[in-house]
């Protein structure tokens, strides 16, 4: 058996998996997001190895048996964080996360002084990645930087609590704006360019290899082998590329969670920083990916019905009965900000055109084709990186609305595939990156394409209607930019 675990940002899930990858137990620990100021977030790692732990214990609940038979642990997890460890291997402070724009004018600063680094590293620097974020630390907490000796990708510190290693893999070090894509090992200058070295930097793997074995303690507590290998593992997207067998050149998928991305595998490193697009190792060898990431998804119908005190569940049937075709509201969905394609952290969340018509049902139906219209950017993109698509999977949370998925395949004018069980989301990527890393299988036998749920193809008229409200989304972004600052 395998054990995937995921450290999202709205919880930790994690799965157990038998030998023919069915679904044994599943668990899921809810995480706070803390946002002290404007364009912070942040997250405490103790709170992730808690809900690691409290995990665990749902799992042993639901599957005892299994335990004992684990003979493989796959990290997954949230992109880009910075945990900063003392000589003690102790967090110095608070996670700074994603999704946190603090870093904006260092990121701003980097991208002015070293141009050419981006094509090294994959992307423009941006807020949300690592390496802007100790530009801030050096400048506004000195004392902090000056002590900081490792820093950490959040799933990573999960592994140092289960392993004592400090290491990383290529997937998640891809997004961290300091390694070098096309080599798959560091790079010195983009390190020096924040103060930094190697020595400050874990060990980098492979996501299929083994990255230690787990704690001997921890495995008689969990009445776990004593030769459990603990993995590379991946950085959610990629993570999710795996649980989905996207590994080979042009397998294309949407991720709607949290966060939104739009990911195509590559067997090439192929850099398009202009565009916006990350180009990034996979967590396999010799292939990269090239993704639009966007930093709301789900999360905006999640904050939706926070906010109606409703289930999101009833949200949705309520806006499908009342469907008529493309809404007369506009929703900017940038509640967080913006990356893929605007850059700009200081981007908010808009309702433009209610009425006093307006339902509670327009508002949510708004919400979900402002996040599609945003996937209508993404593709624009990873057009203009000569990467044109000509289907699409769908997992993650939002996959489970069909409705969604009808209105993402007209905005986008392109087929999406649902499979079955793909709301599994990254932990069962992380829990094959197990298997790879204990049994030293190939990719290509174990990681294949689950079974079709449904292929949703566009409808032709509603894609004739959804087309001007594309352009009529992207006027009103642009014509707001300005006021968000
Ligand atoms: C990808 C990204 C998100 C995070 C959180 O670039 O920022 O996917 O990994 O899920």
């Amino acid at each position: 058996h395998y054990l995937g675990i995921d450290v999202g940002t709205s919880a930790v899930k994690a799965l157990i998996v038998d030998e023919h990858q069915t679904l044994m137990a599943e668990a899921d620990v809810p995480l706070e997001i803390s946002r002290p100021r404007n364009l912070w977030s942040e997250q405490d790692p103790e709170s992730w190895w808690l809900a690691v732990q409290g995990a665990i214990d749902q799992l042993r609940d639901q599957a005892p048996a299994a335990f004992a038979r684990i003979r493989g642990i796959g990290l997954s997890g949230q992109m880009h964080g910075a945990v900063l460890l003392d000589a003690h291997d102790e967090p110095l402070r608070p996670a700074i996360l994603w999704n946190d724009g603090r870093s904006f004018q260092e990121a701003e600063d980097l991208g002015k002084q070293h141009p050419h680094l981006s094509g090294i590293v994959g992307v423009l620097p941006m807020a949300g990645f690592t390496a802007p974020k100790l530009l801030w630390l050096a400048r506004h907490e000195p004392e902090t930087f000056r002590s900081v000796r490792k820093v950490l990708l959040p799933k990573d510190y999960i592994r140092l609590k289960l392993t004592g290693a400090c290491a990383t893999e290529m997937s998640d070090a891809a997004g961290t704006w300091w390694l070098d894509e096309a080599a798959r090992d560091w790079s010195d200058e983009a390190l020096a360019a924040t103060g930094l070295d190697r020595a400050h930097m874990p060990d980098l793997i492979e996501g299929s290899a083994p990255s230690g074995i787990l704690r001997a303690t921890l495995a008689a507590d969990w009445g776990m082998r004593n030769d459990v290998v603990v993995a590379g593992g991946a950085g959610d997207a990629a993570a999710g590329a795996v649980g989905l067998g996207a590994i080979e050149e042009g397998a294309a998928f949407i991720s709607l969670g949290t966060s939104g991305q739009l990911f195509v595998t590559t067997r090439q490193y192929r850099p398009a920083p202009e565009t916006l697009i990350h180009s990034f190792c996979h967590a396999l060898p010799d292939r990269w990916f090239q993704m639009a990431a966007m930093l709301n998804g789900a999360s905006c119908l999640a904050w939706a019905a926070g906010l109606l005190k409703a289930d999101i569940a009833h949200l949705l049937r309520q806006a499908e009965s009342a469907y008529e075709g493309p809404s007369s509201l506009l929703f900017l969905p940038y509640l967080a900000g913006e990356r893929t394609p605007h850059n700009d952290p200081y981007a908010r969340g808009v309702f433009f055109g209610l009425s006093p018509e307006t339902q509670q049902a327009d508002l949510i139906q708004a919400i979900l084709e402002g996040v599609a219209f945003t996937f209508a950017d993404a593709k624009a993109c990873l057009e203009q990186a000569s990467t044109p698509l000509s289907y699409a999977g769908l997992i993650g949370g939002g996959s489970r609305s069909a409705f969604w998925a009808r209105i993402l395949a007209n905005v986008l004018n392109l087929p999406l595939v649902r499979y079955k069980g793909s709301d599994k989301g990254p932990a069962f990527g992380a829990a094959r990156l197990a298997r790879l890393a204990a049994t030293g299988e190939t990719p290509e036998t174990l990681c294949s394409t689950p079974a079709v749920l449904e292929v949703i193809e566009p409808d032709p008229r509603l894609v004739e209607l959804y087309r001007p409200r594309i352009e009529n989304f992207r006027r009103l972004y642009s014509a707001l930019r300005p006021e968000f600052r």
